[in-house]
């Protein structure tokens, strides 16, 4: 492992105004995705709409990194360029989801475990050798009666620490990614503490398996209520909840964090990013960004609907997304931004 290599990419991912492109989706959450629109669930289709996204001209002006999946980490453009030579081409760093999902934590009925770490030091040498910089663990956790567990978050802050130094073994910047879910009708207070709670535990994990702090980047939630909360606190007040409780938790040593957007719709994920941003940025140890899919795909996604005529238009909107949220990271969006 070369420590200061490690500290470059984690550097360079939160570096700018840029933030990072998730296009991650397992092939049955792609699958879903086209299946809500119509479009056909193929390979062929799967791979024709990343290269839609890896193809969109001056992506790399507010993108610094893109996560690939299993799938599409080996895939070509039509033109027979690979993916990850198209994003590097782009002044993207490629990157890659390596966990398997999350599946059912025995003895805790609704809560779920993140699978993966067997084989993973082999399956990481292969991602480094197939060009990838970085890899990424997501673990869910759910509120809701008598949740989360103790159970729960223990074993999945242990699998994000043993996967983050892996992936430092293995020369990748590991992307960490206890996701407190926005399912539920619970409010911001408890969506403030589980957050606490986790990120707590994980940085506990993370400082016992010997994980070099400045060459990870954190990727948490936002401090949201609950979609079914009857009560949605205004963008100011999410924005001082979240950066309250990553304040509590995350240490300073860590370059960056990277937020993931849960379900909020493009906009509300770049007024919220926006207002941590212009609220705190001056005083805050670690860079603030984005790392967002479906606040900066879907728009995309419904313009593509799987027929190339719609390739540039589709293309105008993602990177429509991926400025605003560039312009989020200095604290500069606007609502007005949409209308253009
Ligand atoms: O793991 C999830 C993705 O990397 C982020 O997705 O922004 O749609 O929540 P999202």
């Amino acid at each position: 492992m070369n420590v200061q290599e490690l500290i470059n990419i984690a550097k360079m991912l939160v570096s700018g105004d840029k933030g990072l492109l998730a296009m991650d989706e397992s092939t049955s959450t792609c699958n879903k995705r086209f299946a809500a629109l119509g479009i056909p669930q193929t390979e062929e289709a799967r791979r024709s709409y990343r290269e839609m996204i890896v193809s969109t001209p001056r992506l790399g002006e507010c993108i610094s990194g893109a996560i690939l999946y299993e799938e599409t980490i080996r895939e070509q453009k039509k033109d027979g360029t690979t993916f990850v030579k198209a994003l590097t081409d782009g002044e993207i760093i490629p990157g890659i989801k390596v966990d398997l999902g999350a599946k059912e934590l025995a003895g805790h009925p609704g809560e779920k475990i993140t699978e993966g770490l067997d084989g993973l030091r082999e399956r990481l040498a292969e991602y480094s050798h197939l060009g990838a910089r970085f890899g990424k663990w997501r673990a869910v956790i759910t509120i809701g009666e008598d949740k989360p567990s103790q159970g729960c978050m223990l074993a999945n802050a242990h699998a994000l620490a043993r996967f983050a130094a892996l992936c430092q073994e293995a020369g990748l910047v590991p992307i960490v990614e206890p996701e407190v879910l926005m399912n539920g009708e619970h409010t911001l207070e408890q969506s403030f503490n589980v957050t606490e709670m986790i990120l707590r535990e994980v940085f506990s994990q993370l400082y016992d398996q010997r994980v070099i702090l400045e060459g990870m980047l954190l990727k948490p939630n936002m401090v949201l209520p609950g979609m079914s909360s009857p009560l949605q606190e205004t963008v100011d007040e999410v924005a001082n909840a979240t950066v309250k409780c990553l304040l509590r938790a995350v240490p300073a040593a860590v370059p960056g964090i990277v937020f993931l957007s849960g379900g909020q719709s493009g906009e509300l994920a770049s007024a919220r990013l926006n207002a941590m941003n212009l609220r705190y940025k001056s005083q805050l140890p670690w860079a603030l960004t984005f790392s967002f899919a479906r606040a900066i795909q879907q728009p995309a996604l419904e313009i593509w609907h799987g027929e190339e005529v719609n390739v540039l238009a589709a293309q105008q909107a993602l990177y429509h997304r991926a400025s605003c949220n560039n312009a989020a990271r200095r604290g500069e969006y606007k609502a007005e931004m949409e209308g253009k």
